[in-house]
């Protein structure tokens, strides 16, 4: 299975994002936009970095009433992203009425569910409500995208496998935590490598600090990417 690099623009303007961008080159091919960029400068900064050739992640997590997230889709159809994030626990009416929205207006989006976010752990799901172990609560919100109609889901490395097994070679998987080897883990716990991410059944991985920090961020880049196109 192919596994592309989504690069992780985890910066805190426009100004230091373009430089950044500048000094990669045209290796990278995917840039993840979040909340941190996306609340302060907006939609046009999607449409720039789009213009420069990028493919657009916008991890916005969207969460709300099943209208109010298909009209949120419906607005930012009009940009030219390739994969946006919802959160699964809005339920599956939720998603299905994001997924409607993104057929009628921008089909070639790909809608990604968020499971369980992997800063909460057994405590935190049970004060919620949540009674059980997240691993439980991944594969049961994983299988209600599935059957929701949503194309794929963010999930940690650890859950690769579990997840490809039970919801089979048609969804679309992207991990974040993964470090290659030699790199700082910085805040990921329990990270695997861009190659045994690829062959647990990701097709793409995330990874910003390793190349955002990397005194040569296009090598650090090309490395990440020639280990994918071995794995
Ligand atoms: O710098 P690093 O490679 O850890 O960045 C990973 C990106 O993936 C960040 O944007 C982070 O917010 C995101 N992410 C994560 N772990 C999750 C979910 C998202 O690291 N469980």
């Amino acid at each position: 299975m192919k596994c592309d690099l989504i690069l992780a623009l985890d910066v805190p303007d426009e100004a230091e994002g373009m430089k950044l961008l500048q000094r990669l080159g045209h290796d990278v091919r995917w840039v993840k936009i979040g909340l941190q960029l996306f609340t302060r400068h907006g939609p046009g900064l999607v449409e720039r970095v789009a213009a420069l050739g990028y493919r657009i992640f916008l991890d916005l997590k969207l969460h709300d009433i099943p209208n109010t997230v298909a009209s949120a889709v419906t607005s930012l159809a009009s940009l030219p992203i390739d994969l946006l994030t919802i959160h699964t626990c809005g339920g599956s009416e939720m998603m299905r009425a994001a997924q409607k929205a993104r057929d009628t207006h921008r089909p070639s989006l790909t809608l990604l569910g968020v499971t369980v976010l992997t800063s909460m752990d057994t405590a935190t799901l049970n004060e919620v409500g949540v009674p059980g172990e997240p691993a439980d609560q991944v594969l049961r919100l994983g299988h209600l995208a599935r059957i929701s109609g949503v194309g794929g889901l963010v999930c940690s490395p650890m859950e690769l496998p579990v997840l490809r097994r039970e919801l089979g070679s048609s969804i679309t998987l992207v991990t974040p935590g993964v470090r290659p080897s030699g790199a700082p883990a910085d805040d990921q716990k329990r990270a695997l490598t861009p190659a045994e991410a690829a062959r647990a059944g990701a097709n793409y991985i995330v990874v910003g600090r390793p190349i955002l920090k990397a005194a040569d961020p296009a090598a650090a880049a090309r490395a990440v990417i020639a280990e994918l196109a071995s794995a």
